[in-house]
């Protein structure tokens, strides 16, 4: 007999740890990851089974599927918006083709077991475009169906797999005789930049944020590479994995959309830098603006809608601005560098 768990790709990333983390914690089933590299040991512990490798590896993808009963799937694997700008086309083989691979997955997995395959996908607010910065001043909150013309590879690998995902939910192969679809149950969040304080993202174009904590957490020099006035939505790590297995956990009826924005709360760079240096005195903070970076910044929302997450699956997040960094990042942060 095959044993049911939960698969999580990308395990070995930022918003992995915490779910591991999470999941471990609140006693969930059986957790397997597939990750390209070997999870931490610490992490591996919480785990019943770790495969090492690629997400468009069809053969690995077929493995786990003859040894797993697969139900829950939080697919995480992605290459973010910075480093895909480097390597659009390797983006869009992880992010999109992969993507479509974990689908056909999921189906094939719900098809062998009978139930639907309920599928995790975190999307981004790189999936908006907006085209200058006084349209992005003008705009404040988008909705979900507003501005969905990304300037970066990522994003648009994000906007294409939550449609990718909608159309496995609903119309997969509609004109066959015993068409299929509904067997991948699929629910997707549009996150904002995710701060955690135990771990430094890789690759984002949001992540000057973190960067900056960090560095002044470790008391190492950082020169910021957006302007103060930068302004964006983001989300302390714990409220984005509560995010994920909350909406996980809501009735299928209740849902109204296939992607919803998330929102916490949304500083500008310089009022980051002020709470950072309130916590951290001396620490070695400069700017230095990255023009092209900076351009893809001002491309994403000042802040989002999030009101249908809310109403639809009672989305509350726990920390705004002051709470984020006075209850939770810098006491984790502290303590963890101290270690
Ligand atoms: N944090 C992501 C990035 O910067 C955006 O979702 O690429």
């Amino acid at each position: 007999m095959r044993k049911p768990v939960v698969l999580i790709t990308g395990a070995g990333g930022e918003i992995g740890h915490s779910l591991i983390e999470q999941l471990a914690a609140a006693g969930r089933p059986s957790i397997v990851t597939l990750d390209l590299n070997p999870l931490q040991p610490a992490f591996a512990r919480m785990v019943v089974r770790e495969f090492t490798g690629s997400i468009t590896d069809a053969t690995l993808l077929d493995r786990i599927l003859s040894e797993f009963e697969i139900d829950t799937v939080y697919h995480l694997a992605a290459l973010l918006s910075t480093r895909s700008e480097f390597t659009p086309v390797t983006a869009h083989e992880v992010n999109v083709e992969g993507t479509l691979k974990l689908l056909e997955f999921s189906q094939r997995e719900a098809e062998s077991h009978g139930r639907a395959v309920l599928f995790l996908y975190p999307s981004s607010i790189a999936a908006y475009g907006l085209p200058d910065l006084a349209t992005k001043q003008r705009a404040g909150r988008v909705r979900e169906d507003d501005f969905n013309t990304p300037s970066t590879m990522y994003g648009c690998n994000k906007l294409y797999c939550e449609q990718l995902g909608r159309y496995y939910a609903r119309f997969y192969k509609q004109l066959a005789a015993d068409p299929q679809s509904g067997r991948v149950d699929f629910r997707s969040v549009r996150f904002p930049g995710l701060i955690s304080a135990m771990t430094v993202p890789s690759g984002g174009t949001s992540d000057y944020a973190p960067e900056m904590i960090h560095a002044a957490a470790q008391g190492e020099p950082y020169a910021c590479f957006v302007r103060p006035d930068t302004r964006i939505p983001f989300m302390a790590m714990p409220d984005g994995v509560d995010a994920l297995l909350k909406l996980a956990s809501a009735p299928r009826e209740r849902l109204t959309r296939t992607a919803y924005n998330l929102s916490a709360f949304n500083p500008s760079a310089a009022e980051i830098h002020a709470e950072v240096m309130r916590a951290f005195a001396g620490a070695d903070l400069t700017w230095k603006t990255d023009r092209k970076r900076q351009g893809i910044v001002d491309s994403w929302p000042e802040d989002v809608e999030d009101l249908a997450a809310r109403t639809d699956w009672g989305f509350a997040p726990k920390y705004n601005f002051e709470h984020a960094f006075r209850d939770y990042l810098i006491p984790t942060i502290q303590a963890r560098y101290r270690k």
